[in-house]
């Protein structure tokens, strides 16, 4: 089976899990696990920021980002097609006690004079706009690259109204390869940033939340509320480690192969957008009958997996355990489906 369903079921290489048993572990709920504070001090040197918090997902990550930055009754603007939106389960309105305000981005990305119109006047009667979330890269439009010059925009609108921003930064590193922007840079507008470990970085487990000491603190009070306090987690914390040190600029490998679907699909009608809008590694295809689900079982049967969004979209990510020899088979295999 090929699995393009999405970069998450990456297994740890034998290099990877060499260090993961190697690692000297200690209590993280005491402070006492080396290698997890090293790794929490290094994503957060790589961001600019001055502390880091390890999660045990992505989701959490965000959560503990609004729950730590809000408060019951505020709002929060972001995307209409954002993760933390469509695929976090509620968890704002459950976890935090506030409501989320989404716009309609232009593939993932916001208007900074509608987010200016959305923010709410200082009434009685309306929620306060406390935090804006954006997401780098933009997983339901495709992997998308979010311009720092649209972050920067917003960041200058947010400040002037004492507004704080969250980056959900899954796959932020995929926006560093694709762009060369330093990750620091990227991460600056923000107050927090969430980058993810076991997307297109390989490793198995986790998410790095970044951001000032004080806000990592709350943070941390918060995961232990949340009951995302975890012991000997050194060997998570090597992997984490090992996928900053050897598996990031590979991202460029994934990039290029997804480039090479997108074309495909481009040939075969299917792509959903210009080959522009194919930026990092992910590839949307569409298709107005609707028959995604009929096309899953198609497309599964030739020893292909692939992600339905919805009726009408599929989506294809490639990753670390996805090489040349592969990316050969699928597009023969596209053809054989689609052609
Ligand atoms: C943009 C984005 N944010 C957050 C997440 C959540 O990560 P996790 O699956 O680790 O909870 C994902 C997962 O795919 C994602 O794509």
């Amino acid at each position: 089976m090929i699995d393009l369903r999405s970069d998450t079921v990456t297994r740890p290489t034998a290099a990877m899990r060499k260090a993961m048993y190697a690692a000297d572990v200690g209590d993280d709920v005491y402070g006492e696990d080396r290698v997890m504070n090293k790794l929490q001090d290094q994503v957060a040197g790589l961001l600019g920021k001055e502390a880091g918090l390890f999660i045990p997902s992505g989701t959490m990550s965000n959560q503990l980002a609004i729950r730590s930055q809000t408060q019951p009754g505020d709002e929060v603007i972001c995307d209409y097609n954002a993760h933390i939106f469509n695929y976090e389960g509620g968890g704002p309105a459950l976890l935090s006690g506030v409501q989320l305000h989404p716009l309609n981005g232009d593939h993932g990305i916001l208007d900074p004079a509608e987010i200016r119109s959305a923010f709410r006047p200082t009434d009685h009667h309306y929620a306060q706009t406390r935090l804006i979330a954006l997401e780098n890269t933009h997983n339901r439009a495709g992997g998308v690259v979010y311009p720092l010059i649209m972050i920067e925009a917003v960041a200058k609108l947010a400040r002037g109204q004492g507004i704080l921003m969250h980056l959900d930064g899954a796959r932020l590193m995929n926006a560093v390869i694709a762009s060369g922007i330093d990750p620091a840079a990227y991460a600056e507008p923000f107050n927090s940033v969430s980058l993810c470990l076991s997307k297109g970085l390989g490793a198995p487990v986790g998410s790095v939340l970044v951001g000032d000491a004080d806000l990592i603190e709350q943070a941390h009070r918060f995961r232990k509320l949340f009951g995302g306090g975890m012991r000997q987690v050194g060997s998570l914390a090597a992997a984490g480690l090992y996928a900053l040190e050897n598996n990031i600029e590979r991202l460029a490998d994934d990039h290029q192969r997804a480039k090479e679907l997108a074309k495909t699909c481009l040939d075969l009608g299917v792509l959903e957008n210009d080959l522009a809008w194919t930026q990092t590694n992910i590839v949307i295809m569409n298709f107005p009958k609707g028959d995604t689900a009929y096309l899953e079982t198609k497309f599964r049967a030739e020893g292909l997996l692939v992600s339905v969004v919805n009726d009408h979209r599929i989506r294809l990510v490639t990753h670390l355990d996805f090489n040349d020899e592969q990316l050969v088979q699928t597009k023969q295999l596209l053809k054989k489906v689609l052609g």
